[in-house]
């Protein structure tokens, strides 16, 4: 079984790329909606609630446990691994593939103000982005957009522009989304960015947009770090998913409803 966690329902954006390459295995998700946004929370809180959680979804069968969260993974990642006797994924946050593709020579990090003075995300950025330059912003009220359901229209697009515009005006080409809840945004950060493109009397160069999800990268992870420890790829029974939620599992329900349709290999 696979433990999976986020402050949220945005871990289901990693989820959803595990489940393309794992489609038979067996998932319990937890999401800590009654503490979300984790974001701004002091580093030793975020270690607590993943402790607690760890040990709960390990209680329930969990062999290998995937922290759908950049910030807890940035705050509470290498703590969880001296603590436990299960094998951690973490989320990572692009910036390497962002270099490889971007033309302008500037990428964009959105994520939580967590991530972005972590430790991890800094040694990230100064091993592979020398050559390029980085600009960041937090996606301010784009977590809370996700978890209300309100991810399309006027209002989301208002709120996306005011963090994606300062990115796309220092001439970034390529974003990496480094919170898990940013990939349900996808498409309005896309249309904000065709948008501003239009307007803008930019090179064609500027034309060419990349957004950038780590998920599918770290589902491959998963499936080899899986392989390395000898656990079992498919469940003898088959899919199953327990969905957890420290808050408002009515909500959670209805996310990962929506999700399945939008789906068609969960
Ligand atoms: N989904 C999370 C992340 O990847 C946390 C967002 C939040 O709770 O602020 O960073």
């Amino acid at each position: 079984m696979i433990g999976i966690f986020d402050s949220g329902v945005g871990g289901l954006s990693v989820f959803r790329e595990i489940c393309r390459i794992l489609p038979q295995q067996s998932y319990v998700y937890y999401s800590d909606n009654a503490n979300c946004p984790y974001g701004e929370k002091p580093r030793e809180y975020i270690i607590e609630r993943a402790r607690s959680i760890t040990r709960e979804l390990i209680s329930l069968g969990a062999e290998i446990i995937v922290v759908a969260c950049n910030t807890a993974t940035a705050a509470a990642i290498t703590t969880l691994r001296e603590e436990f006797p299960v094998r951690f994924i973490g989320m990572e946050p692009a910036v390497k593939p962002a270099a490889a593709i971007t033309r302008t020579g500037v990428v964009g990090v959105l994520a939580t103000a967590g991530t972005l003075k972590a430790t991890k995300y800094i040694d990230t950025r100064e091993r592979w982005a020398q050559d390029i330059k980085v600009v960041e912003h937090i996606g301010e009220g784009f977590v809370e957009l996700v978890e209300s359901g309100r991810t399309y229209g006027p209002e989301a697009e208002n709120i996306v522009g005011h963090s994606l515009i300062p990115l796309l005006e220092a001439g970034a080409d390529t974003v990496v989304l480094g919170c898990t809840h940013y990939p349900f945004l996808a498409e309005t950060i896309k249309k904000v960015a065709a948008a501003y493109h239009a307007d803008s009397n930019l090179d064609n160069i500027h034309l060419v947009f990349n957004l950038i999800d780590p998920a599918p990268a770290v589902a491959r992870h998963l499936l080899e770090v899986m392989s390395e420890e000898g656990i079992e790829t498919s469940d003898p029974h088959g899919f199953s998913i327990r969905l957890m939620s420290s808050g408002n599992p009515e909500m959670l329900q209805r996310f990962y409803s929506g999700l399945r349709q939008s789906c068609q290999y969960i």
